[in-house]
């Protein structure tokens, strides 16, 4: 679901790209034990206005990020922030949902995933979580920053903002549903009354003893 636009204001705005700087980044570092290995492939699903995707090469050292968002605007805003990272990124307009028709992605493609304030946008969430834990290669780190229904209930977010009205889910909703694809929680944190929600998890990985 698109953001309005108010959200879409809050969004693209200094006080959003510091707190996912200097809180969500490394909180989500920390969780992850460092840095991706050298020459690791991510996919970003909701990646806005490509501020996350910059955070994912800088920090995280992702050699490449293929970036998605439904929004053609937010595609346009983050191909103007990345045009100087030719060959590491690739952005594209699309669902979340569905990464083989974004970019060709077959099964166990990427080295990590990433989720900053996305999935609570989409009705159905859980295709969501499927479609990361299939395009995951088995080991392969699921980073995730989400809004629960506790925030999405709350008068101020019922008046400013539009998301989906049914199957919202809580922290402890989100963290039970990884495992259902295979995810396995590394670790999370919740913020201000389980508003909000950290974590990292791992696509089981079989061949390993
Ligand atoms: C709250 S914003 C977060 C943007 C950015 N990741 C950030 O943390 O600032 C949610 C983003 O998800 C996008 N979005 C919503 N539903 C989507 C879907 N089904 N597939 C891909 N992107 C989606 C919206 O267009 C919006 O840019």
């Amino acid at each position: 679901m698109l953001m309005n636009r108010i959200e879409k204001a809050a969004v693209n705005n200094p006080a959003r790209r510091a707190l996912q700087r200097l809180y969500e980044v490394p909180a989500l570092l920390d969780l992850a034990g460092g840095p991706l290995t050298p020459g690791s492939r991510a996919v970003e699903i909701g990646c806005g206005s490509g501020y996350g995707t910059k955070l994912i090469l800088d920090r995280f050292r992702a050699a490449q990020v293929d970036a998605i968002d439904l929004d053609p605007d937010m595609i346009a805003r983050a191909q103007r922030r990345l045009a100087d990272r030719p060959g590491r990124v690739r952005l594209t307009v699309g669902d979340a949902t569905d990464l083989r028709s974004a970019f060709g992605a077959e099964d166990d493609t990427y080295d990590a995933a990433f989720d900053f304030a996305i999935i609570h946008h989409i009705p159905d969430w859980r295709s969501a979580v499927a479609e990361i834990a299939r395009v995951l290669k088995p080991g392969g780190v699921f980073a995730f920053d989400e809004v629960t229904a506790h925030a999405l209930a709350r008068p101020s977010y019922r008046k400013l903002f539009v998301h989906p009205e049914h199957d919202r889910f809580t922290a402890d909703d989100f963290l039970a549903e990884l495992p259902r694809h295979g995810l396995d929680v590394h670790g999370a944190r919740t913020k201000i009354q389980a508003d909000y929600l950290l974590g990292t998890a791992r696509k089981q990985n079989p061949g390993r003893t």
